[in-house]
């Protein structure tokens, strides 16, 4: 894999990472710093792909002695490590960016949330804010400087709802994940009920990274919609699993697929989930489908996690529709009713579907209703894709025909 961008740093140690992005951070104010992230255009890496300048600009405009940053290192949704990757690899750039966050929007205490099954990206954090702490990179005038930044770890208990910031803010104040209504927004009304900004690891490391140099490199890279580089995690049916980095726009679905997975194993490629399960499928017509956000959304699917799950044609694909509607029945937080009970029904439906070896002909059309019927009331995003990648499987490979 080409080194280009996140990697750079990779294996570093407290003794030879230079902290260059958070020593050039502190040189500038604060404003100076917003406007650096602002004019790269970073987008929010953890699903959205807000703009990570424009939240950032909203809790730097709140006034309140206390404000936090959260990093949100949940990474519940499978398919998807390459939140992972960065905690165990590149951990000082992770709280590098976390600080430098800090700095910016004028907050002097953070949290990294990470889930709980991460053992090593737990201990790989742990050991880097204590080594951190004690060369003064955390803690009270960090560099010398008038700027102090706390840092807490907390870890997940393992339930994917609380990736969604509202309930990871919940969770972390020790109450049950659940999504909190919108608004007020965490910019507003966040942890604790303080101005919070909430963005993803990969998000604050990209930001740690531009901060080091004087040109706005990122954005001589990628596409004027999708600016810089990405990490992506693919997984399932291809030669070399992992992660990878690449710039936005210069690679098509199936260059990732072939060149850096290694190609499909098996008797060739069924469909790809580009963006994890809670993505809509994008079939072999849509391969050539360039990697940026913008033509992802054409195709009617989405960047999503950047976690991209390959699966061949030899796959049971409705056993598959069956294992990614467990994973959203049961992960379901339960406040909304139709989020509830809509994926608890589809569930019903696949197992009959499965036990019947058929489709039934209005067996689609009520699950298009129940994705509806959730869209309008879920409180939060789980819901709202709950049902994306279910209900493309079926459309695609089922609708109108009988499966034996
Ligand atoms: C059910 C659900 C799970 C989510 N899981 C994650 C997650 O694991 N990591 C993450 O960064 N964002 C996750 N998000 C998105 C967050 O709510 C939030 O948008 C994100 O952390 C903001 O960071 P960003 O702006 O840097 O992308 C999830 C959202 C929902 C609705
Ligand atoms: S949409 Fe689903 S997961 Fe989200 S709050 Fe409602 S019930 Fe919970």
């Amino acid at each position: 894999m080409e080194k280009i961008f996140l990697k750079t740093d990779f294996g570093k140690t407290i003794d030879n990472y230079e902290f260059l992005g958070l020593n050039k951070a502190l040189r500038m104010k604060p404003s100076e710093v917003l406007e650096k992230v602002k004019e790269n255009c970073i987008r929010g890496r953890g699903g959205a792909g807000f703009p990570a300048g424009i939240k950032w600009d909203f809790v730097a405009a709140e006034k309140s002695e206390i404000k936090f940053v959260v990093c949100n290192g949940d990474e519940g949704e499978p398919g998807t490590f390459k939140d992972r990757f960065l905690l165990e690899n590149l951990p000082f750039k992770v709280i590098e960016g976390i600080i430098i966050a800090g700095y910016a929007v004028d907050a002097r205490y953070g949290y990294i949330y990470i889930r709980g099954e991460y053992e090593k990206a737990i201990k790989s954090i742990r050991e880097s804010i204590h080594k951190m702490t004690e060369r003064k990179l955390l803690g009270k005038s960090i560099l010398g400087s008038s700027f102090g930044f706390e840092l807490k770890l907390i870890r997940g208990a393992g339930a994917y709802v609380c990736g969604d910031e509202t309930s990871l803010l919940n969770s972390i104040e020790g109450k049950r994940g659940l999504s909190r209504i919108k608004p007020p927004l965490p910019a507003k009304e966040g942890l604790y009920e303080k101005p919070t900004l909430v963005n993803n690891v990969e998000t604050l490391s990209v930001i740690a990274e531009i901060l080091k140099y004087d040109q706005n490199i990122y954005l001589s890279l990628g596409t004027p919609k999708s600016r810089g580089t990405k990490l992506l995690s693919i997984s399932g049916d291809v030669k070399n699993p992992g992660v990878y980095e690449i710039e936005f726009g210069k690679m098509s679905i199936m260059q990732i697929i072939n060149d850096l997975a290694g190609g499909v194993k098996g008797s060739g490629l069924g469909f790809v989930m580009p963006g994890g399960i809670a993505t809509n499928i994008i079939s072999d017509e849509q391969l050539d489908t360039p990697y940026t956000y913008e033509d992802l959304e054409q195709t009617g699917s989405s960047l999503g996690s950047g976690g991209m799950i390959v699966v061949s044609k030899d796959r049971d694909y409705l056993s598959i529709v069956k294992n990614i509607s467990d994973f959203f029945m049961n992960e379901t937080c339960g406040t909304c009713f139709p989020c509830r009970e809509g994926n608890r029904n589809i569930n019903k439906m696949i197992d009959k579907m499965i036990s019947d070896g058929k489709v039934g002909s209005q067996d689609i059309e009520i699950i298009r209703e129940i994705k509806q019927a959730i869209g309008l009331a879920a409180r939060c995003g789980f819901g709202q894709a709950s049902v994306n990648s279910i209900l493309s499987i079926l459309e695609k490979y089922f609708e109108k025909k009988v499966y034996v």
